[in-house]
């Protein structure tokens, strides 16, 4: 399929998505979120990509869902049908390999939602994010109010959602909705750094500890254990487990194979 909302990169086992609608700050239409939705499974079949990144550049990460597309809307249009944001989000979501989300600029709205869908967030010192939807008379339709509590806790998050205030880099890393900050014109060297340590590991140990997490999410603790406990001795039929523990004793970094 060929993109025009957004651009695909692949370098060393490394994929960068970037959203490219420059001219409305990388709103989020449905035509984004179904080549999002296309690329995220195009890169997740494709066994020489270890880790994604998706970024909007170093300007805006994104503005948020596209005001224009939803302004004449009606409550059917919205309520019928698995929309193209939630596709999007759940390809995403399920990738098996590590998805990082590099955050310049605004990161509003459908933008901080998408970024919530990462596994990691990185913000450069100019980053702003927020969920202004209450400001436009709806809330957050794209997880916001189910990813955002899970992440900082539900009385942070509802400052945020009723408020729809934006916050800065800073206050982002201090209530733990991005992981790290760099400067801005680090942005990409530094989201590299952290791609290049998760590519070096196992794909598949990669893949079972995030499905570990995000599935223990979803369940009570007993049986969130009792899956971490699969997905480990699961791990223990790989080679990469033999040759993780070999190189330990032997004292050299490991090759894995994510076999
Ligand atoms: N949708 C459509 N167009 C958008 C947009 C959006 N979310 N955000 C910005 N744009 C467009 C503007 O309309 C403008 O287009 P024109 O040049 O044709 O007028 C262009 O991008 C540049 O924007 P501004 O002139 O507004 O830039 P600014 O620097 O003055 O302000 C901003 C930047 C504070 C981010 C402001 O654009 C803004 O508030 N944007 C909307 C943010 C928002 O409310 N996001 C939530 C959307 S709803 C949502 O996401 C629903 C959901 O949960 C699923």
């Amino acid at each position: 399929m060929a993109y025009e909302t957004i651009i695909i990169q692949i370098e060393e086992g490394i994929a960068t998505i970037t959203l490219n609608r420059p001219k409305v700050l990388n709103a989020l239409n449905d035509q984004v979120f179904n080549e999002l939705a296309e690329a995220a499974a195009t890169l997740e079949a494709d066994p020489s990509v270890r880790v994604v990144i998706i970024t909007g550049g170093e300007k805006v990460f994104a503005a948020g869902a596209d005001i224009g597309q939803m302004a004449s809307a009606t409550a059917m249009d919205m309520a019928i049908g698995e929309k193209a944001a939630h596709r999007a989000h759940r390809t995403i979501e399920n990738m098996s390999k590590p998805v990082i989300a590099a955050i310049a600029g605004y990161a509003l709205g459908g933008g901080c939602e998408l970024a919530l869908v990462a596994d990691v967030r990185i913000a450069a010192d100019n980053a702003q994010l927020g969920l202004p939807e209450i400001t436009l008379g709806i809330l957050p339709g794209g997880g916001g109010t189910q990813r955002l509590p899970r992440l900082i806790g539900p009385s942070k998050a509802k400052e945020l959602i009723f408020s729809g205030d934006f916050i800065n880099a800073e206050e982002a890393l201090r209530i733990g909705l991005v992981n790290k900050i760099v400067p801005v014109d680090q942005l990409f060297v530094e989201t590299q750094k952290m791609a290049k340590v998760f590519s070096s590991r196992g794909a598949v140990a990669l893949h079972l500890a995030k499905s570990s997490v995000n599935e223990g999410l979803r369940m009570d603790l007993e049986a969130g254990l009792q899956y971490e406990h699969k997905c480990f001795s699961l791990l223990f039929a790989t080679q990469d487990q033999k040759e993780g523990m070999k190189a330990f004793l032997e004292k050299r970094p490991a090759k894995f194979q994510g076999r």
